[in-house]
Formats: structure tokens, C-alpha cells, sequence
């Protein structure tokens, strides 16, 4: 396949065009340096576009255009039911472009087309929704202290805020973070991976369009090592929200410590799955499967190790080679396509060495295990069986399609080595007892727990991670909002 065999909407056509600018203070402007970067499809390695690649003094520039936003514009003069009124537009021009952000998705991702349509572009128009509503609703507290004083307490946007996100989800973890930023009234910088710029580079101008002041929102492309860094790091920035590896987010939280700046980490996850004798099997089976091989594995939160009771063990692992080896992979833009390649080379290789490293430590290969395809960066959905807690597969986050199937026996024996991990982003437990749900769910060291259920994220729950997946809980209900406020106490004597 490539690109011009797709039927692309015009619109994307149009936008593939010329070079991608930087979207700052309301335009689309070339990097000073004029120094680009290529985007390409990772289906058939073809260039798809070519992007301004952002410098230290781009986000100088696009810093101060947030900061006047903030400090002079009309952004924080208006009432709250207008900002309400304008992130509801946005969602409503997302909605009106979801074919156009789809398309874009699933060339510059990888993901099936479908899925980039209903998951990607239709939940976060859901997600800008959602805190639409809560921009009226952003309360304070009054205290009564005596009669002598009025205490209150109120909670104000901290200002300028920086964003860096990853490529696995790259509209909905945009959508993640600017929903509970604009909300409260933020304005702010945001930086897309360099694998997968073109979604939010393509909904940028739709601010403008919904009636946002220039300068509210500025995204500029660019690498991890100089846009990220410099966002990260610029004094005039209040507070910095990153999701990404967990090496990066170290980084993240040492520069912070610099300037004692307000961070959220979303990092990395090795999430378990927990399989109980009495669990419904062919459910729990499915639900195991999706959530290992979901976004072909390229998910923080993917169930990578799951811990099957020995009653069910053959029959699972016999059934999970099966549902692999029947998955039809293919480019994102093929509507028979199950699983679409991995976002690029690096990642794909990554992958393959962890699956070597799994054979040669003494996992038992059942299914997948390869590359795929001449061109693209394709990986075969790979379980591993009778996978040991200390190997190397068991204990990394590969971030994609490979599974490890291990065995237990006891529910006190399967809580503790489920909590054997430096992370703790999530976890599924699967029982048709539920008394026994709420209490595994009870001592699992873990953001989410489902039970009976994997991967749906709402927009009331929140999101994040014990341990070393992270720091804070972003998305979900008032959690989000908490980031992005300062909390301030007035006591006024009578
Ligand atoms: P990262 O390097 O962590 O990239 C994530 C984002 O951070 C990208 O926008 C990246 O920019 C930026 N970045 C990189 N270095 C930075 C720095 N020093 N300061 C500020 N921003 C910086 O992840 P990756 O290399 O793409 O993937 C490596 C591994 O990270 C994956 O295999 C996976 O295990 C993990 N990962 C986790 C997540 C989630 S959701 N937790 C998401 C993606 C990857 P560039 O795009 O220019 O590199």
C-alpha cells in the first residue's frame, strides 16, 4: 500500500501539502532556524509530510505569546460560561473534521482507521466535552473561622502551562491534557511526538475558528532534546504536564526541581491481569487478549502480564495463541486491517530484541514472535508462555504486541507478585465473585483497577500511576482540573 492508493479526504490532501508550520499566537509560522523534520507513514515508510521543526527560540516565542494570552488578553477577562462555550465549539469542530483527524491518525500512527475514528478523534471530543462543563463549575471553599474574619479560599489557573506528549494516542492525549487546562483558564504550550505531530497541528486552527484568543493554545512540533526540553525548562512557564517514558519523565522531574515547578508524570506501565479460577474464561480470555494487543500494544497501561489460575492455564494459553495467530494485520488505512505496524523503526526494533531476549531467557514462544511485511513496521502479536517473574520480558515495559502468560495457584500468592513491579499504572482482575473482585482491586498497587474489564477510560476516572509510572492523575473529573490550579486562602478581618 501507500499513501496516494488511500481515498484521503480533500481536506487531508490539502493539508499533506507544503511544509507544516508551527501553530503560535493564533498562526501557522516556519521555525526561525526554517530547519524541518520528515513524517512518515509507518505502514509503507513513505514521507507523508514535512513539519517546522521547533527550536529553544520557538518556544520562546510561542512561551511569550502564552503569557500576554494570560496576562492581557481576553482570555482570562471572560466569563467562565464563554470559555465553556468555546471548548464546547472546538469539540464540535473536531466533531465536524473526525473523518479528516481519523485519516491523519492512521497514516501518520498506524492505527486502523475505525479505530482512530470511534477511540482516538470521538473520545477526545467526548473528553473536550466533558470539561467544557466544568469550566462553570470551577468552585472555592468559604471557612468559618469567627466572627471576626472571612476566610475563603479559591482556586486560580496557574498560568502558563507546558505539555509534552507521546505518539501512541497523539489527539487523545492532547485532548487529555488541554481539556482540564482550558477549563480552569490556562493558556498553553503543547508539544506533539516528532513521529506524530500532523493530528494536532491539523486541529490547531479549529481554536481560532471555535473563537479562542490568539495565544491560548501554541503547538510546536519538535524534538524531545531541544522543543521539549526548552518547554519544560522556561522560567515563565508555571507548570509542566509530560506523558512518555519513564527515563524521560526522571529528566522531566530533575530539571523541574530547578525552578520548583508543578509537574504531572504519566510514564510507563507493566500492568497485570489476573485470571481467577472462578472467573468467566472466555470473557476474561478476551478482554486479556484486547487489552495486551490494544493500539498493537503501544499503551501505557496494556495488561503485558497475565497471571492465569492453574485450573485454566492450558486452555488459555491455547486460546490466546489462536486469537494471535488469527489477527490480521495490515495498514491502518485497509478496513480489514485488526492491527496496524508499530509507530517507526526504533519501535519495531525495540520490540524484536525483547522477543529474543524472551526466547533466549527460556519463555516459551506460542505464537507470533516476528517481523512481518517487507516494508513497515509491522510485528506479529506475540504470547510467551510459562514467562518466570524475573525475566527480562516480565519486568520491562516493551510497549507492544507481546504477551507473558504465567501460572499461579494462590489469590495471596498472585497479589504479590502482581505488586512485584517498579510500576504501577493499572491492572484487570477477572472473577464471577465479586466480594473477591473488590478485594484483590482493594490491595493491588495500581491507578485503575477494572474488574471484569479492561482499558475503558471515562472521563470521571482518573488517570495515573503508583510507583514509577508517574506523578499526579490527569483526564478524570475534578482530578484533572487539580493540576492546572493554584490553591489561594484570603482572611479578611472584619
Ligand atoms: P519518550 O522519549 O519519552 O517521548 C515522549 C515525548 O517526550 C515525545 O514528545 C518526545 O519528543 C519527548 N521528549 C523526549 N525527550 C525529552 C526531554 N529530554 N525533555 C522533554 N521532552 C522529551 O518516548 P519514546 O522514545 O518515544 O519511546 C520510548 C519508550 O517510552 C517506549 O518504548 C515506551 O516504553 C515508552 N513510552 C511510554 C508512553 C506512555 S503513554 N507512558 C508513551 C510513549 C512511549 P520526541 O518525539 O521528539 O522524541
Amino acid at each position: 500500500m501507500n499513501t496516494t492508493e488511500v481515498e484521503l479526504k480533500p481536506k487531508v490532501k490539502a493539508f499533506l501539502e507544503g511544509e507544516k508550520g508551527l501553530y503560535i499566537n493564533g498562526d501557522y509560522v516556519l521555525a526561525s532556524s526554517k530547519k524541518t523534520f520528515n513524517v512518515y507513514n509507518p505502514a509503507t515508510e513513505e514521507e507523508i509530510a514535512k513539519v517546522s521543526e521547533a527550536q529553544a527560540e520557538d518556544i520562546d516565542t510561542a512561551v511569550a505569546a502564552a503569557k500576554k494570552a494570560f496576562e492581557e488578553g481576553e482570555w482570562t477577562k471572560m466569563e467562565a460560561a464563554e470559555r465553556s462555550h468555546l471548548i464546547y465549539k472546538f469539540a464540535d469542530l473536531l466533531d465536524e473534521n473526525r473523518e479528516e483527524l481519523a485519516q491523519l491518525e492512521a497514516l501518520d500512527n498506524g492505527k486502523p482507521y475505525e479505530v482512530a475514528l470511534e477511540d482516538d478523534v470521538d473520545g477526545t471530543v467526548q473528553h473536550f466535552r466533558y470539561y467544557a462543563g466544568w469550566a462553570t463549575k470551577i468552585t472555592g471553599q468559604t471557612v468559618n473561622v469567627s466572627p471576626d474574619y472571612f476566610n475563603y479560599i479559591v482556586h486560580e489557573p496557574v498560568g502558563v502551562v507546558g505539555q509534552v506528549i507521546p505518539w501512541n494516542f497523539p489527539l487523545a492525549m492532547a485532548g487529555w491534557k488541554l481539556g482540564s487546562a482550558l477549563a480552569v483558564g490556562c493558556t498553553v504550550v503543547i508539544k506533539p511526538a516528532s513521529e506524530t505531530p500532523l493530528s494536532l497541528l491539523y486541529a490547531a486552527k479549529l481554536f481560532k475558528e471555535a473563537g479562542f484568543p490568539d495565544g491560548v493554545v501554541n503547538v510546536v512540533p519538535g524534538s524531545g532534546s531541544v522543543a521539549g526540553e526548552a518547554i519544560m525548562t522556561h522560567e515563565d512557564v508555571a507548570k509542566v504536564a509530560f506523558t512518555g517514558s519513564t527515563a524521560v519523565g526522571k529528566k522531566v522531574m530533575k530539571k523541574a526541581a530547578d525552578q520548583i515547578k508543578g509537574i504531572t508524570l504519566e510514564l510507563g506501565g507493566k500492568s497485570p491481569a489476573i485470571i481467577l479460577e472462578d472467573a468467566n474464561i472466555e470473557e476474561a480470555i478476551q478482554g486479556a487478549f484486547d487489552g495486551t494487543m490494544y493500539n498493537h500494544g503501544q499503551n501505557c497501561s496494556a495488561c503485558t502480564r497475565v497471571f492465569v489460575h492453574r485450573k485454566h492455564y492450558d486452555h488459555v494459553v491455547e486460546v490466546l495463541a489462536e486469537r494471535a495467530n488469527a489477527t490480521k494485520l495490515g495498514p491502518g488505512m485497509d478496513p480489514e486491517t485488526e492491527m496496524g505496524p508499530l509507530v517507526s523503526a526504533k519501535q519495531q526494533k525495540t520490540v524484536l530484541d525483547y522477543i529474543e531476549k524472551g526466547k533466549a531467557e527460556g519463555a516459551r514462544l506460542v505464537a507470533g514472535g516476528k517481523k512481518v511485511f517487507d516494508k513497515g513496521y509491522f510485528v506479529q502479536p506475540t504470547i510467551f508462555a510459562d514467562v518466570e517473574d524475573d525475566m527480562t520480558i516480565a519486568r520491562e515495559e516493551i510497549f507492544g504486541p507481546v504477551m507473558s502468560v504465567f501460572v499461579f495457584d494462590t489469590v495471596e500468592e498472585v497479589i504479590k507478585r502482581a505488586n512485584d513491579s517498579e510500576y504501577g499504572l493499572a491492572a484487570s482482575v477477572w472473577t464471577e465473585n465479586i466480594r473477591k473482585g473488590h478485594y484483590i482491586a482493594g490491595k493491588l498497587q495500581a491507578g485503575t483497577v477494572w474488574v471484569n474489564d479492561f482499558g475503558l477510560e471515562l472521563e470521571t476516572m482518573p488517570f495515573g500511576g503508583y510507583k514509577q509510572s508517574g506523578i499526579g492523575r490527569e483526564m478524570g473529573g475534578e482530578y484533572g482540573l487539580a493540576n492546572y490550579t493554584e490553591v489561594k486562602s484570603v482572611l479578611v478581618k472584619i
